[in-house]
């Protein structure tokens, strides 16, 4: 008889919980994300760069102690290269509206053998929980995929699309809600 895999525990994380699932968690970003290897050194670098960010909070999916899925976030400042990216592309009063006091969603990935059980859209609640901010607000590539439907379906809505960061052609949507997520919107 196989082992019987058990569906993974959630737990959340402050930024020194997370610390030591930085490195399973940028190998589970390559694999989901269909990323070359070759850009895990830069990938690390910026996931512990964003421990420093303030109302960092993370959150884990183990299956029998290896890393499923995570998410993270952290409260958008000034002087943060995302934060800043988009406050520059906005009308000032949608910037005041949306990123004054956003929580911001950088990273949500389920690894492939996990996908479409539930898992993303259960990180993406428990990420944007218990949180002072008014707003939730991130970024993902600007094509139909699953993680665009899954925001839209959580009640993002766009505000922004074909957008390119500094230093990258890739284009992105920029999606954003009010807080509390589960209140429909
Ligand atoms: C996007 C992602 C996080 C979703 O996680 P998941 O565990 O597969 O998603 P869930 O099972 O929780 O499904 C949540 C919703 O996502 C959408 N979704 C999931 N799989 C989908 C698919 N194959 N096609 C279209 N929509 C899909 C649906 O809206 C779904 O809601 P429903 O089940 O009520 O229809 C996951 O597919 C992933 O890691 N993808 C690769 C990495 C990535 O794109 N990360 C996001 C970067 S912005």
């Amino acid at each position: 008889v196989p082992p019987v895999t058990r569906a993974p525990t959630l737990d959340v994380l402050d930024a020194h919980g997370f610390a030591p699932y930085v490195d399973a968690a940028v190998e589970v970003y390559v694999v989901a994300m269909g990323k070359r290897r070759d850009v895990l050194p830069a990938r690390r670098d910026i996931t512990r760069r964003h421990l420093d960010f303030p109302g960092f909070r993370g959150v884990v999916a183990l299956s029998e102690g290896r890393l499923a899925a995570f998410s993270y976030g952290y409260l958008g400042r000034p002087g943060q290269w995302w934060h800043d990216s988009v406050v520059g592309a906005l009308p000032r009063t949608d910037a005041d509206t949306w990123l004054d006091n956003a929580f911001e969603v950088a990273e949500l990935h389920v690894l492939p053998a996990w996908q479409g059980r539930g898992l993303g859209r259960a990180l993406l609640h428990a990420v944007c929980a218990d949180t002072t901010a008014q707003t939730v607000v991130l970024s993902a590539i600007d094509a139909e995929t699953p993680a665009r439907q899954l925001y839209r379906s959580a009640g993002f809505r766009e505000l922004l699309t074909g957008f390119t960061f500094p230093g990258s052609a890739e284009r992105y949507a920029v999606m954003g809600r009010s807080l509390p997520l589960d209140d429909g919107g």
